[in-house]
């Protein structure tokens, strides 16, 4: 489709010559009175609209404001004469996206309108990529048939249009980041930024910058002003992603932000007013984390305003079969292919295997199905060896309800090693430990030491799987 401009300009001669002009490229349509301008907005879609300020019955300035009431978002440019300078001017503070003086200059009318058409695309590039990100967070792309994690939603969905900070709890994959992301865009906040900060990536003195910026000269090597996170997310949301990670000192910092909305940039006179929401993230136990003095009580009691826990998978085992499927549709469609589908037995395994990665785990697996398998139809051995594993294997149908959890094998006489009385939450961090040092070895083993396959294969990040294999004492 051609774009297309409307000229408002009660000169017939001046239409002439935009058709004359941009006639070959664009479709140019005149209209003599700011009243039928408006109406030819309202009728279609249009691009960019060249208003005249002197026009007979509505001048240019009331058009343009109405042109803004009736819902046009493109650019106006302002026609002028040599002596209306300053009206034009007026007209720019107005939303005007720019003026041109009469007798038109060829060359900076072509210049101008060309200028004015880019912006045109790219704000409506924008427009329509904003809500492709809508539809995509969007909470109903949560994929869930577990009742706790339907409740959760309810009160998510509640929590979304007030301001309150958020504090999202659960192991790692279980999805904190795209239930973080679901809260944006249900917000009010949702046309401007979404700025995630991983509190653990950064040492603290990068992290610092990163979210309060610097003036130039602020240290060496600071040449230019540089905003922080806080700034950049003005009118929208800052996800502390690990925020269990953020170093001791930064804490202090990072409340006062939060209680007076206001930051002071690095080596700056002056604070600047921020106007964020804040959503925290952790897989640590704040609260066990407050108690061992590694995170401070009031910026604990600040970010949790609204706390919300995600459940593990294992703990939701009925969203498995439909997680499965939707991931094999997504990779299915990625590929032009047909999904594939999983037999019973498969599925068993499935559904008794632990997922110490969570809902990423499983979607790592099921993209490898889509590549590795040969049939239509995902059978036990098509799964990962370690899925044989009889440790966790469909035996434990058998169990009594709740002892399912794929922990058997593991003798609690081992796991004391001599202390007794240890109580079932230590012995269950323990048998916990096992199971998790064993796949990491299995993983490792399975992509011969190759550390960054197999933080991808487990769904962690390379940092989580160095943390783990020193705390497992792995080489
Ligand atoms: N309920 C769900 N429906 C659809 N996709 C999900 C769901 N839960 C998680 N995912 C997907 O699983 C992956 C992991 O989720 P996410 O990154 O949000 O987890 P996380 O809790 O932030 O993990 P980490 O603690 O490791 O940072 C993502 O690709 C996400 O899109
Ligand atoms: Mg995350």
């Amino acid at each position: 489709m051609r774009e297309r401009i409307v000229v408002i300009d009660d000169e017939s001669n001046i239409v002439w010559l935009f058709r004359e002009i941009f006639g070959d490229a664009y479709e140019v349509l005149g209209a003599e009175t700011a009243e039928d301008g408006l109406q030819a907005v309202w009728d279609q879609e249009v691009h960019l609209v060249m208003l005249d300020l002197r026009l007979p019955g509505m001048n240019g300035l009331q058009a343009l404001e109405k042109l803004k009431l009736q819902g046009y978002q493109g650019p106006v440019i302002i026609m002028t004469a040599y002596g209306e300078v300053k009206t034009a001017v007026q007209a720019m503070k107005f939303g005007a996206y720019d003026y041109i003086t009469k007798p038109f200059d060829i060359e900076e009318l072509k210049h101008v309108v060309q200028g004015a058409l880019r912006y045109s695309r790219l704000t409506s590039e924008v427009t329509r990529l904003r809500r492709e990100l809508e539809e995509k967070f969007h909470l109903k792309n949560i994929i869930t048939v577990s009742p706790k994690m339907i409740e959760l939603f309810s009160v998510i969905e509640r929590v979304s249009t007030s301001d309150v900070c958020v504090l999202i709890q659960g192991e790692s994959g279980t999805g904190k980041e795209i239930v973080a992301k679901a809260i944006h865009y249900a917000s009010a906040r949702k046309d401007k930024p979404f700025v995630p900060v991983n509190c653990a990536a950064l040492p603290e003195h990068l992290l610092e910058s990163e979210l309060f910026g610097y003036e130039a000269g602020a240290f060496s090597g600071a040449r230019k002003t540089k905003p922080g996170k806080f700034e950049l997310a003005r009118g929208g949301t800052v996800f502390l992603d690990e925020v269990g990670e953020l170093p001791l000192p930064m804490q202090p910092k990072i409340l006062r932000v939060l209680e007076e909305n206001q930051i002071d940039r690095l080596g700056g006179t002056k604070r600047l007013p921020i106007d964020v929401r804040v959503v925290a993230a952790t897989n640590k136990d704040l609260r066990e984390e407050v108690r061992k003095g590694r995170f401070r009580q009031d910026l604990y009691f600040r970010l949790a305003v609204f706390p919300i826990t995600i459940p593990p998978l294992r703990e939701r085992k009925e969203d498995i079969p439909v997680l499965a499927k939707h991931f094999l549709k997504e990779f299915a469609e990625e590929r032009k292919a047909t999904p594939l589908t999983i037999d019973d037995e498969a599925m068993d395994s499935l559904l008794s295997y632990p997922w110490p990665g969570n809902v990423r785990e499983l979607k790592n697996i099921m993209q490898q199905l889509c590549l590795l398998c040969d049939g239509p139809v995902v059978r036990k051995q098509d799964l990962p060896a370690f899925f044989s594993n009889s440790q966790w294997s469909s035996h434990d149908n058998n169990l009594p309800e709740g002892c399912a959890e794929g922990m058997p094998g593991i003798n609690p006489e081992e796991l004391l090693e001599g202390e007794s009385g240890l109580g079932l939450t230590e012995l269950k961090k323990r048998a916990w430990a096992r199971v998790e040092k064993q796949l990491i070895c299995d993983a490792l083993k399975r992509f011969e030491g190759n550390r960054t396959l197999t933080a991808e294969y487990l769904g962690v990040s390379r940092r989580t799987l160095y943390t783990k294999l020193r705390e497992y004492g792995i080489e």
